[in-house]
């Protein structure tokens, strides 16, 4: 059954056709590649059926339900999260206290910080696990503009994971880390999503990870859904290959950037 369901979904920048009457389904578990050329709309997309744009026009249907109208924390709430293609952490608190800052959000806590993170033993206890799930334990007192960028990364997805979304979008979780830390962070990424059971959709340029770790990908282009199907279709469907790489042939999917 689809968890999320866009139905015409529509969004425009003056004569930008950003969402372009989108047609998605998105299934309950899978782990989706959203893939297309820079500017193909994939931000605005999630953008859209997590609220912070409006929708111009067409429905977005969420486990059986019209959210279409409803506000950014209504959505968090039914189970919609997501990730920032640029870094949504706090700099000058600690690794521990973003995660239990999120957390708090959540439950619609105030966060004063300085006091209830430290009171507060459910969360205190909730926090150290996502940390260590997502293997940042060993962060935990420091500030997070410590960080290196793929630990970074790592803490902006564990952000959005502690809202505990039935659904999460991820924008771009690898970018600007190097192509040896994409696989760890794309390994303990899948590892907490499917362990848990969250359908999960990811933003990704690197086709090799896109291949290696999705169930199916919709690649998008000029704000409009290309083409969608298992990793081996993919592979093998030229137009895409044009799109994405602006060459045709087997080859086309091979190349590095
Ligand atoms: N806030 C905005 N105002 C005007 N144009 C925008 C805005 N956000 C995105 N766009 C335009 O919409 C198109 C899709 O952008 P985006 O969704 O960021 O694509 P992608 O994430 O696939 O790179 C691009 O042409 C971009 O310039
Ligand atoms: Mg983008």
């Amino acid at each position: 059954m689809a968890i999320l369901q866009t139905i015409d979904l529509k969004r425009y920048f003056g004569e930008t056709r950003a969402v372009d009457n989108v047609n998605l389904s998105i299934e309950q578990g899978e782990f989706v590649s959203l893939v297309g050329p820079n500017g193909a709309g994939k931000t605005s997309l999630i953008n859209v059926i997590s609220a912070l744009l409006p929708a111009e026009s067409g429905r977005i249907i969420f486990r059986g339900e019209d959210i279409t109208r409803t506000s950014t924390t209504e959505r968090v709430r039914a189970g919609i999260a997501r990730s920032f293609q640029l870094v949504n952490v706090f700099d000058n608190l600690t690794t521990f206290d973003n995660v239990a800052l999120a957390i708090f959000s959540r439950q619609g806590k105030t966060a004063n910080l300085g006091s209830l993170a430290h009171l507060d033993e459910d969360v205190n206890r909730e926090a150290d696990g996502i940390l260590d799930q997502f293997g940042l334990g060993a962060k935990r007192d420091g500030n997070a503009r410590d960080l290196a960028q793929g630990e970074r990364k790592l803490l902006d997805v564990a952000l959005a994971y502690a809202l505990k979304p039935k659904l999460l979008f991820l924008d771009e979780p690898t970018s600007g880390v190097s192509t040896r830390d994409k696989g760890q962070i794309m390994d303990t990424i899948a590892s907490v999503v499917r362990g848990e059971g969250i359908t999960a959709v990811i933003v990704e340029h690197d086709m090799d990870v896109v291949f290696t770790y999705s169930d199916r990908i919709v690649v998008m282009a000029q704000g409009a859904i290309l083409a969608q199907g298992t990793p081996d279709e993919i592979r093998r469907n030229e137009q895409v290959a044009m799109v994405l790489l602006g060459s045709s042939g087997p080859d086309a999917f091979t190349r590095k950037d």
